[in-house]
């Protein structure tokens, strides 16, 4: 909302009256009404804001309620002015600087939103029903061009029966169809009769996969499957970007480290961040066509001015997932004693690329889940360090790489330490711990689970990089900050055991510890502090408007938050539906 304050006021009123004595005898009475006078000013100076309350995440002044943008970034940060059109007491919102996702991947968000929603059908018949209404509206979905995705089916759903290629015939409607829809935790594909017959057969197996039906491919069974997915055109995957980016403004984010994206897919980027519906800033992790590889001939880095694109990171991966036993871990598995999960990688190769990654100047990014995986991380990260850095400490040299562990999820006590020793920066996602909490301790044993897993407050020295992992969790920041705040599930409020005293609350993070998490950590884990996640002068002028104070508020209620407005570079991205203030109402697509 555009306000004026009172010095700029003066500024005005002393501009009109030396032109008015400059004109004085050509236009004798020239008394310009107040009211023109502020429609001027108004127009022209825009770019005071004010609000019941401002929490900035600036040391400088933690609490204000006024600030001046000038192209797109803070120029001003201040207390108590009264405003030129509104009284103080008119204020109305409770300002928070704009959020961060820690780690995210933005194409497959978009992708997932515009293919059908399965989220919630209880039957086979409604999953039918659904597929049948999305073909009618999208009749060229479903060629071997474009398949037809979706996405939130649960087998549970079914009564735990795991369905069938066949299945998705749908009495011979969708016979020649390819359809391909992902499980409600995207760990899981299931696929159709056409699909299918893409593959050699006799199907084989796949070390961290699992086809528990004809038709369903899970983990690293699903490259099987997607070896033959057909790219979407470019004009398709630039929609996903800008559907996803609508999605994300309207939880109140404003940037978000997309976690691996091909150099190609990079060129996309860097052409369409040129436009004004680029409203996510995005800090993008380079993945090399083929994973785990050293790429110096693909590889970019890219910086802006106005920061709504960087790339300066490489994103590395140690191992798979927990649920399927695919994390790589120093001892076997309590509930599958003969298999300890596998590395994707070597020590040997991993240690290699982060040497070569980091001597061509780029922050190395590893996706780490398993306690052997995060060692091998840690090893690999120490010796980098010490390659580029030469009679310097690896904590020195780290404060200049911030090489980071993505998930950072079972980490040994020892190598805990060795963490903290060099400030390996932890990247967690703190939805993921309410989620797995149903399953992580039969996989890793009481005593493994307390004291290695899902950590987040015993790594807070090392100021660890919140975030969701979209599409894989939700991506709303208040569930993020929730999970992360009690320890229970988001969506049903309770922990593992139904209960509210959360999972191993021990490791519960204060709502500004959590805060930070989806703000200046991020930021500084982007090379952008000072510039992102805080209001201050210098800073990129983003912001969230809240109806009601952060600070007061019960967890319960955070987790339930409905943004008012998102502002990106001092534009504003999102506005809440529904009669908010005088500016009117209903929803807006502003880009
Ligand atoms: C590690 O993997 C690389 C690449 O697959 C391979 O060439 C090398 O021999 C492996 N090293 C060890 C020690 O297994
Ligand atoms: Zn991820």
């Amino acid at each position: 909302m555009p306000r004026l304050t009172p010095n700029l006021l003066v500024i005005i009123s002393t501009t009109v009256l030396l032109i008015s004595v400059l004109y004085k005898n050509g236009l004798p009475d020239i008394q310009l009404p107040n009211l023109i006078i502020f429609q001027i000013a108004r127009a022209i100076f825009s770019d005071t804001y004010c609000y019941v309350s401002v929490k900035t995440l600036s040391n400088k002044l933690p609490h204000a309620e006024c600030f001046t943008v000038r192209n797109g970034r803070f120029t001003r940060v201040f207390l108590d002015e009264t405003s030129f059109d509104v009284t103080k007491e008119q204020r109305t919102g409770h300002v928070i600087p704009g959020l961060w996702d820690g780690h995210g991947h933005l194409m497959q968000y978009g992708e997932l939103m515009d293919s059908v929603n399965l989220f919630g059908a209880d039957s086979m018949k409604e999953v039918k029903k659904r597929l049948v209404d999305y073909k009618t509206q999208h009749p060229e979905a479903g060629t071997s061009e474009q398949w037809l995705r979706g996405v939130g089916w649960d087998q549970a759903n079914f009564g735990g029966k795991w369905p069938k290629a066949a299945d998705l015939e749908i009495g011979g409607q969708f016979k020649d169809l390819y359809v391909m829809l992902d499980r409600v935790d995207v760990h899981c594909i299931w696929v159709s009769p056409k699909v299918l017959s893409l593959l050699p057969l006799p199907i084989p197996e796949v070390p961290g996969g699992d086809i528990p039906a004809m038709g369903i491919f899970c983990d690293n069974a699903m490259d099987l499957v997607l070896e033959h997915y057909p790219k979407p055109s470019s004009e398709r995957r630039a929609k996903f970007l800008k559907d996803a980016m609508w999605d994300l403004n309207k939880l109140g984010v404003v940037g978000m480290h997309d976690a691996g994206v091909f150099p190609s897919e990079l060129k996309l980027y860097e052409e369409l961040a040129d436009n004004e519906d680029w409203t996510v800033r995005v800090y993008a992790m380079m993945e090399c066509e083929k994973r785990n590889t050293f790429c110096p001939e693909d590889a970019v880095k890219i910086s802006r001015d106005d920061g709504k694109l960087s790339v300066r990171s490489v994103k590395l991966f140690g191992d798979g997932a927990l649920g399927s036993w695919g994390s790589a871990m120093i001892e076997p598995y309590s509930d599958h004693p003969s298999t300890t999960g596998s590395l994707l990688v070597n020590a040997t190769t991993l240690t290699e690329l982060a040497i070569d990654w980091a001597k061509a100047g780029y922050q190395v990014n590893i996706h780490a889940i398993g306690d052997l995986a995060n060692r091998l991380a840690i090893d690999a990260m120490s010796s980098a360090l010490d390659a580029v850095c030469p009679g310097i400490t690896r904590a020195k040299c780290q404060a200049e790489r911030r090489f980071r562990i993505e998930h950072s999820q079972i980490i040994h006590p020892d190598d805990q330490k060795r963490m903290r020793e060099i400030g390996i920066i932890p990247s967690i996602q703190p939805t993921h711990a309410t989620s797995d909490m149903h399953y992580a301790e039969s996989r890793l044993g009481k005593e493994r689970t307390s004291k290695e897993a899902y950590l987040m407050k015993s790594l807070l020295p090392l100021n660890p990089v919140l975030g969701s992992d979209f599409p894989v969790e939700p991506a709303n920041p208040f569930e993020g900050i929730y999970a992360a705040m009690t320890r229970r599930s988001p969506r049903t409020g309770l922990d593992k055991d139904g209960g509210k005293t959360g999972w191993y609350p021990e490791e519960t993070l204060t709502l500004e510890e959590a805060l930070r998490g989806f703000t200046v950590a991020p930021a500084y884990a982007a090379f952008m502090e000072g510039k992102a996640g805080t209001i201050q002068p210098g800073a990129y002028a983003d912001w969230v408007v809240l109806d009601e104070p952060l600070e007061d508020m019960d967890p319960e209620k955070i987790k339930n938050i409905k943004v008012r407005e998102t502002w990106v570079g001092g534009k504003r991205v999102w506005r809440k539906p529904g009669p908010i203030d005088i500016r009117g109402q209903g929803e807006e697509k502003l880009y």
